[in-house]
């Protein structure tokens, strides 16, 4: 039976960590396992970064908080094995035997390699991208489209004013869902996944044919990282003759008090995180599939697959 724990949050901190520290913590003591907090990811243990000995307490009041308690980092000399042996030797100086990451793939295969050290680790899927398969949705993602859905709406009301085009650009890295479910609930007339190659005459002919129908304006919804928004635009207005601005969403979208749906899968994510680990279950991260809580190795976690978004977009077409 594992005695310590450690809980650390790491990559972009997201709504919901809160509440899965708060229920981790807790479910830990409720089971005599001791409780350690490691501050700012994987460069908190190398920088002494931790907190021994916390109680219920600590964890009071933060349900409702946005970020992490925690605080989180990028911190890439991990991927050195010598800095993880380092971190290792830290980690048994405290007695901690396995740690409760909350944080996105990245941070799991990070964890993943202190198994040969002896420190296990459970995964708690922390990301506000939606980019982690296995698990429906990750802790963050609904506050974020929430917060996204309510940016369309307020760029909506000065868009259908100047009778403009508005190129919206959401987060996501690689994973097209935060655009592509907000772009949805929020009405976007033009929804663009990540991957498909720009097709700017049926964008000019979207533009183009709405102004004929005496649309007021139009909304673009775009994951980052695909083209230059604000180039995309003067391309757009000077071959529909439409007035066209771009609007970049930015950290907005990584802040603000969890919404219902991240406190409940933060709360029943870090519960079972504990749970796996007493029934000797670790290295693993956990997974919500509909009404089953799961869990999946970080060994497979390459092979299993996100279902695809894309058939939002056909409904959008038929809706906008
Ligand atoms: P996320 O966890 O959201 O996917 P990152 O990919 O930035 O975010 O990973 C967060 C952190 O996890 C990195 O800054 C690094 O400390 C650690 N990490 C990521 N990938 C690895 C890896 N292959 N080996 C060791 N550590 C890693
Ligand atoms: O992974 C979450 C995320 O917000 C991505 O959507 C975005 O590309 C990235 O983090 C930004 O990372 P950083 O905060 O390190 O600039």
């Amino acid at each position: 039976m594992i005695k310590k724990i450690g809980i650390l949050t790491s990559g972009g901190d997201a709504p919901g960590m809160n509440p899965a520290i708060r229920a981790a913590t807790r479910t830990a003591l409720a089971k005599n396992i001791d409780v350690a907090f490691i501050y700012n990811g994987y460069a908190g243990i190398l920088n002494d970064e931790i907190k021994d000995n916390i109680s219920n307490k600590d964890v009071g009041d933060i349900i409702n908080r946005g970020g992490s308690i925690l605080g989180s980092s990028r911190y890439p000399e991990f991927k050195a094995k010598e800095v993880r042996k380092k971190a290792v030797s830290i980690l048994k100086s405290y007695g901690i035997e396995a740690l409760i990451v909350i944080g996105g793939d990245g941070s799991f295969k990070g964890a993943n390699l202190l198994k040969p050290f002896g420190i296990k680790f459970i995964g708690i899927p922390g990301t506000i991208d939606n980019d982690i398969a296995g698990t429906d949705e990750t802790l963050g993602f609904d506050t974020c489209l929430n917060t996204i859905t309510e940016a369309i709406d307020n760029i909506r009301d000065t868009s259908s004013s100047h009778h403009r085009c508005i190129i919206i650009e959401t987060m996501g890295r690689e994973c097209g869902d935060l655009a592509i479910y907000s772009g949805l609930a929020g009405g976007c007339d033009i929804i663009l996944p990540p991957g498909d190659k720009i097709d700017y005459a049926s964008i000019y002919d979207t533009v183009k044919t709405r102004k004929l129908l005496k649309k007021s304006h139009t909304l673009i919804i775009i994951t980052e990282m695909q083209t230059d928004i604000f180039e995309m635009a003067k391309k757009i207005q000077s071959n529909t003759g439409i007035d066209t601005r771009a609007t970049r969403l930015g950290f907005i979208q990584r802040g603000g008090r969890p919404s219902f749906r991240d406190r409940f899968l933060g709360t029943i994510m870090g519960y079972k995180s504990i749970e796996f680990l007493s029934n000797d279950i670790y290295n693993v991260f956990v997974g919500i599939n509909g009404d089953k809580i799961t869990h999946y190795s970080i060994d497979n976690i390459n092979e299993l697959t996100n279902k695809s978004s894309n058939y939002l977009i056909e409904i959008s077409k038929v809706i906008n």
